[in-house]
């Protein structure tokens, strides 16, 4: 992966090293910020530094000097994720500092602390008040080792931040914290706590308004799969509730997982000027990730998405932004589709950097498939069993080398008979979007970019349309 042509073009990536978690989405002096947990040493995870980089319209990405190295004391086994704010022209981090020391009996002892940063936008100095917040202001029982990931904002000149902890009985709840400066901090409440039901530790919490309701998000640890809705290992979900900012009650429904995919992790979301709630989240998993052998990064992040509320479920549409970087329409409408025809292929209609749209007729077939980045060998496949009522993303024959989760499924609802996926691609990325973002599917692909084709299939009959638009980032 050295050659820069295997860079996604409108993705973030890190110039070197590795990433996972973003940190620090937010708005600062017109710009949209993005830092990410970063090792900028080695393809593989290691002491935590944050990497950094803007936009201005969250396609066209700066790369900026590192922001953040676990130098001090408090954070010398890294600087952990967490998020930022802007305040008084200043732009605050706050971060879970890392601290683990050799005891005399050789045991290891963890503590995670929270800790603040201010900068402008491209230095940071930590505060000399570090660590500003201690495990030890949590209820009784709390995890010492396991306290990180601060979610800030600032509300009628109060700043709050949600952090994950691991409550007495081992599994996850959301702290709630507050000050008036951002330094010295005051425990609030338990948010939410996961009793057992979902997962273990609780990672990378967010909390905000969306459409007349709050939304908390966290990633919990461990989770036992559940259908199609949960599968085993980390995942991402999300609760709908009331919020009382009088009592700072949280009355919340039960989860529902953001991504269907089989990369998507720690997402983080950020308010624009213009009022939009947009998530960027790391296009990657802790359960089987993969880093080519070749490669000198390893990491991306999912396109931002814009967040909506539909009967309280999250509909996640790609930045509206992306739309300004369309070249090349080609459209087809009511194209015939029967099982006696194969594997067919449509004149304009192949490529790696793509936004297409494909809207398949639903008369009762088996099943209807759409083949990405294929060739002779390989093929990515999204196959709708319209039996089953399932959207499933097979990587089998994507070029991964290692036996890996190939497979993922969701189910579906179709409108009118009619399944809509629109589908991004940015080289190794494929994210589908089902009926308008009422479902997304986030995927990593290893194939060669040599395999470019892209075909339709249905062992029954039907018929489907295409919308396909070439990116041209510039
Ligand atoms: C989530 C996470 C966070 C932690 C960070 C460390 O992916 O485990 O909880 O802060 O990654 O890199």
């Amino acid at each position: 992966m050295s050659n820069p042509e295997r860079r996604p073009v409108f993705h973030v990536t890190p110039p070197s090293g590795w990433m996972n978690d973003p940190n620090g989405f937010s708005l600062y002096k017109g710009e949209y910020h993005l830092f990410y947990q970063y090792h900028p040493y080695s393809t593989a995870w290691g002491p935590m530094h944050w990497g950094h980089c803007k936009t201005k319209d969250f396609i066209r990405w700066e790369q900026l000097p590192c922001a953040l190295a676990p130098d001090s004391e408090y954070d010398g086994q890294g600087c952990f994720s967490g998020s930022a704010v802007e305040h008084n022209g200043k732009h605050i981090l706050m971060y879970t500092s890392v601290r683990e020391q050799k005891l005399e009996d050789g045991t290891r002892l963890i503590r995670q602390t929270q800790s603040i940063a201010e900068g402008d936008g491209i230095n940071y100095v930590k505060a000399e008040q570090n660590p500003v917040i201690l495990a030890e202001m949590l209820p009784e029982g709390s995890s010492l080792a396991d306290f990180r990931d601060p979610r800030i904002w600032k509300d009628k000149g109060v700043f709050y931040s949600v952090i994950g902890s691991r409550n007495a009985d081992g599994s996850g709840q959301i702290a709630l914290f507050s000050s008036a400066d951002a330094l010295e901090w005051q425990f609030e409440r338990i948010l939410d706590r996961s009793e057992n039901r979902y997962g273990s530790m609780w990672e990378c919490p967010d909390f905000f308004r969306l459409d007349q309701k709050q939304v908390l998000i966290v990633s919990p640890q461990l989770m036992r799969a559940e259908g199609l809705e949960f599968h085993n290992g980390n995942n991402s979900v999300y609760f709908v509730g009331e919020y009382s900012d009088e009592s700072k009650e949280f009355a919340r429904k039960e989860a529902h997982v953001i991504d269907y995919g089989m990369d998507f992790y720690a997402p983080q979301t950020v308010e624009t000027e213009d009022g939009r709630r947009v998530m960027i989240a790391w296009m990657q998993s802790w359960d089987n990730y993969l880093t080519p052998e070749d490669a000198d990064w390893s990491g991306v992040m999912t396109i931002p998405r814009e967040l909506f509320l539909k009967e309280e479920k999250l509909i996640q549409v790609p930045v509206k932004e992306l739309e300004k970087y369309h070249t090349e329409e080609i459209a087809y409408q009511n194209i015939r589709l029967e099982k006696g025809d194969g594997t067919v292929k449509l004149a304009g209609v192949e490529g790696r950097i793509f936004d297409m749209t494909v809207e398949v007729q639903d008369n009762g077939f088996g099943s209807f498939e759409i083949t990405l980045a294929a060739d002779v060998k390989n093929k990515t496949s999204l196959i709708y069993d319209s039996k089953k009522r399932t959207l499933t993303t097979d990587r089998t024959y994507s070029g991964l080398v290692r036996d890996v989760v190939s497979t993922r499924s969701m189910y579906v609802d179709t409108y009118n008979d009619k399944l809509s996926l629109r589908i991004l691609m940015d080289k190794y990325t494929l994210e589908v979007f089902v009926n308008g973002g009422e479902q997304a599917m986030s995927t990593l692909i290893y194939t060669d970019l040599s395999a470019a084709d892209i075909g339709f299939s249905c062992d029954g009959k039907t018929v489907f349309s295409v919308k396909k638009y070439n990116l041209d980032i510039g």
